[in-house]
């Protein structure tokens, strides 16, 4: 089977550079990659005015299965993965029962084996039942499939326990994905300390809370040399201490998500519980701290988070409703809207933290644009618009913040393998 995919613009996100290239793939891997490709295939795509890079790579994915079917399953959220672009994605453990053994990485990855082609890599969890009181067996979880281990949802709150999981989790070269955010700063409240706080009358969830354990995990990752990988960036003061933190040579990443770059608090006097998430969305100024971190490299990732929920759990009041939003399906067309149509970044430097990075850090081996890697591409057209409307995704849920929002910047192919996984069919 070889699939030829001509003119389109190749995005390079290691070099950094586009080139005007066409791809043969065979055997469910790139055999060819350069201009003027005339040999005959079985399936030909023109990509002229498009772009094409390598599949996307969303390191942070809330499945829901087993436990929580009503809000998403492995196959719903491969199909959403798809229509995103998404070729590859790791997802979370805070299922239920949570993915704390390894009986329980097993059944992810065989249920994903059912579903479209979207690669699917366990996180399990760093303590039993997320408890934060007893680890789970890293040595185990990692030889059924685990690629990292997360408490994510909740944060880990004692140090201890912290740090012997760090130095177990370094010696299966695993990394610890790390949701930040003190408990005892954050339980119970819904939205930013700060000027929307005080208008609703509302404890809020201060910067600080992230922060102060943002360093307290850079610091145990400097103690212990294990890689310490931040999950979900939300304020500015906490790139600036992981751009310290780095520069010191800790092992240290982390990620952001569309909405930290996008958004500000004001959208939850918008928008309500659809703008409720942990860590919530911040102020301005933050914004522009996590653009400047993505710019400059201090921020290695954009994840989505995508964090499903049903219609009731996010139509409460803003106090009960659950956190979280979606963002398979919007990620790329976000993320283009707010970086690069605002010439804030060039093309391969956004890719880059949406490919090759993830993949790195997680220690996969996708992400890259060259000849004898897996074919696993996203074709989208950088340019055109369309506005987000939930009720036309393949995700079961519809907790966006986005809807109606005129974005620009839409995937046309996602490719497995070889295989054609997803194609927009609107003209
Ligand atoms: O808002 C959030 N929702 N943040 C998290 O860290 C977890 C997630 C969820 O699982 O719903
Ligand atoms: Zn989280």
């Amino acid at each position: 089977m070889k699939l030829l995919i001509q003119n389109g613009r190749v995005v390079h996100p290691v070099t950094g550079t586009v080139l005007l290239q066409d791809i043969l793939v065979e055997d469910g891997k790139i055999s060819l990659l350069e201009r003027g490709i005339t040999l005959q295939a079985d399936q030909t795509i023109n990509a002229a005015g498009l772009a094409v890079c390598p599949g996307l790579v969303d390191m942070h994915v809330h499945l829901r299965d087993p436990g929580q079917t009503y809000k998403e399953d492995i196959l719903t959220g491969c199909a959403a993965a798809a229509r995103g672009g998404i070729t590859s994605l790791a997802c979370m453990a805070n299922t239920n029962p949570v993915t704390d053994t390894p009986e329980r990485v097993a059944y992810i990855r065989q249920r994903a084996e059912q579903g479209c082609g979207v690669q699917v890599y366990p996180v399990a969890a760093v303590s039993m039942g997320l408890k934060g009181k007893e680890l789970t067996d890293a040595e185990a979880l990692k030889k059924a499939g685990a690629i990292a281990l997360s408490d994510d949802g909740n944060n880990v709150d004692s140090a201890n326990l912290m740090r012997d999981a760090l130095i177990r989790a370094r010696r299966q070269k695993l990394p610890i994905l790390s949701h930040c955010e003190d408990t005892s700063m954050v339980a119970g409240r819904a939205v930013n300390e700060g000027s929307v706080s005080r208008q609703l009358w509302l404890e809020g969830r201060p910067a600080i809370a992230e922060e102060i354990m943002v360093m307290r995990d850079a610091m145990l990752a400097e103690e212990t040399g294990a890689h310490v990988h931040i999950c979900h960036v939300s304020s500015a003061r906490s790139v600036d201490i992981i751009r310290k933190m780095k520069k010191k040579g800790v092992p240290i990443s982390c990620e952001t998500c569309p909405q930290y770059f996008s958004l500000t608090e004001d959208e939850v006097l918008a928008r309500g519980p659809m703008a409720r998430v942990n860590p919530p969305l911040r102020t301005k100024k933050d914004v522009t701290g996590i653009i400047s971190g993505l710019k400059d490299g201090t921020i290695d990732v954009i994840a989505t988070d995508h964090a499903p929920h049903s219609v009731d759990e996010k139509t409460r009041p803003l106090s009960r409703a659950l956190s979280g939003m979606i963002g398979l399906e919007t990620s790329l067309a976000v993320t283009l809207t707010a970086l690069y149509h605002t010439k804030k970044m060039e093309l391969p430097a956004i890719i880059r933290r949406m490919t090759a990075n993830p993949a790195d850090i997680l220690h996969i081996a996708k992400g890259r644009m060259s000849m004898g890697v897996d074919a696993d591409l996203t074709i989208f057209d950088p340019d055109e618009e369309w506005v987000v409307d939930p009720l036309l995704f393949a995700s079961k849920a519809r907790n966006t913040p986005f809807t109606g929002r005129t974005v620009k910047g839409r995937v046309k192919y996602t490719i497995v393998h070889g295989q054609i996984i997803y194609q927009d069919t609107k003209q």
